[in-house]
């Protein structure tokens, strides 16, 4: 007798015939002769009915005690279901109770809020919602590799623990050793200098850049800021592409199209999570989908964005103003009032951002861009590299860093420099997008942010 994921029963056509299933009972319902078990096995969103005869040898130890949240096998046939609202229902041959779940299970069937299902994150991944999420996830991720492979870019592991912090923003978590309970005194001496987890790979992946010429990075980030935001979490991950030989114009092409490709693999191979989706935590998710999909994104300049913001007589929280960095109230007026679409916003001034960013030929900005989404704001954030060595070594005076610490990046721009580009899409942020799931929190299988680092 062969096993089989629930998910290819409910798909089939024709029966599979006699088979072995195993999942965790959502509800049973008890008639005078028969049980009925909702049987879910993760593999989709749909259950499984079983049907099981009180005469079948086990009944009392295997079926009566099978309650919400126990686990189960079962052998029987799958038949024709009698009953509306499925296909195929299993007639069980014989139970198997593997692990019992008392009464007082704490998922049980309904009207649970988010922050509660947070409070259980080792049991969330059972629920219809959270499956949903975490099946998207998984597909996204692999999505993302898809799309890069088939470009040809080489993915590239860049490392965790690092010296340099390349936003230069310094919401770092620094990395020690311990000695029993204690932080250990001169604990830098392990790795001869302080080190902290990472912010972004980029700097690592611009090297590989330069030697490969595409390559991607797609790996766990961390960031120290005390940002009690929906949208910021203290570890999320990461994707970024670095390409050599290419300009912003190239760069905002990529980011763009990647999203656009990432939204058609989920509106193809998610269709019935995105659907649950769309009935349960975002009405019009799935029209917004199909409109990103099929619409050429806008594009629009910082200064031209900033004075489209001060003409638009809107009460702003934070006052716009050239020079300063765009709010998310900002940028979610951009995309959901005025343009009504993913935006991209380019060319930033210097002063607000980082040091690798390549300087334009105005003298007053760089070439940076982000990627707003409605709903969320920005989703990508990413720039052309400065690759001219008297501008980079220029741009740490003033930002006051030291070179020296930078010496094997500012090194690329010694030994065959090229124009090159590359963003980060931050992929908690796109699954928000995708799944139209309020929180990042709800996104994260065990998140952390400030304050929270349970399970
Ligand atoms: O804009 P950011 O800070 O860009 C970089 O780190 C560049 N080094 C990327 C590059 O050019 N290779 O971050 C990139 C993206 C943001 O657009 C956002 O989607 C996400 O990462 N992000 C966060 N997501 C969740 N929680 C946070 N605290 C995040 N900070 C950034
Ligand atoms: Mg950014």
């Amino acid at each position: 007798m062969s096993r089989i994921r629930i998910v290819e029963i409910l798909r089939r056509e024709t029966s599979p015939g006699c088979l072995t299933v195993r999942g965790w009972v959502r509800t049973k319902r008890d008639a005078k002769a028969f049980s009925f078990l909702e049987l879910n096995d993760g593999s989709c969103l749909g259950n499984l009915q079983v049907v099981a005869d009180a005469t079948l040898p086990g009944y009392e130890e295997a079926v009566v005690p099978a309650r919400t949240g126990a686990s189960i096998e079962v052998e029987g046939e799958v038949v024709a279901s009698q009953g509306q609202g499925q296909r195929w229902e299993l007639r069980a041959s014989r139970v198997t109770l593997v692990g019992t779940a008392p009464e007082d299970y704490p998922l049980q069937k309904k009207g649970h809020t988010m922050e509660f299902m947070r409070s259980i994150a080792h049991l969330r991944p059972r629920s219809n919602l959270f499956g949903a999420v975490f099946r998207i996830r998984s597909r996204m991720a692999y999505a993302i590799h898809q799309f890069f492979q088939e470009r040809g870019f080489v993915y590239v592991h860049t490392p965790i623990i690092t010296a340099s912090d390349c936003e230069g923003a310094g919401e770092m978590f620094r990395v020690v050793t311990m000695e029993g309970e204690k932080i250990r005194s001169g604990t830098e001496e392990f790795f001869g200098k302080p080190t902290y987890l990472t912010v972004s790979g980029q700097l690592e992946g611009e090297t590989f850049a330069c030697a490969l010429s595409n390559i991607y990075t797609f790996g766990p980030t961390f960031r120290a800021e005390n940002s009690h935001t929906s949208r910021h979490a203290a570890e999320f991950w990461m994707i970024e592409p670095e390409i050599a030989f290419c300009d912003l114009e190239g760069d905002m092409a990529l980011a763009e199209g990647m999203v656009k490709y990432l939204v058609n693999d989920a509106l193809l191979n998610c269709a019935e999570d995105l659907d649950f989706c769309n009935r349960h935590v975002d009405k019009g998710l799935i029209e917004r989908l199909e409109f990103v999909r099929d619409r050429v994104f806008e594009r629009v300049s910082y200064t031209d964005a900033v004075n489209l913001l001060l003409a638009s007589g809107q009460n702003f929280e934070y006052p716009v103003e050239y020079g300063q960095p765009l709010q998310s109230e900002h940028e979610r007026f951009l995309t959901e009032h005025h343009f009504r679409c993913p935006t991209t916003v380019y060319n930033y001034p210097k002063e607000i951002k980082p040091f690798y960013m390549r300087r334009n030929d105005d003298g007053k900005t760089v070439a940076a861009m982000d990627l707003l989404v409605p709903g969320i704001g920005e989703i990508v954030g990413g720039s052309q590299r400065e690759e001219r060595l008297e501008v980079l070594l220029a741009n740490l005076r003033e930002q006051g860093l030291e070179a020296s610490a930078y010496d094997w990046y500012v090194d690329l721009r010694r030994y065959g420099t090229v124009p090159h580009a590359g963003f980060g899409l931050g992929f908690e942020r796109l699954l928000m997008f995708i799944t139209g799931v309020a929180n990042i929190r709800d996104v994260i299988p065990f998140p952390r942010t400030p304050g929270s680092a349970e399970f």
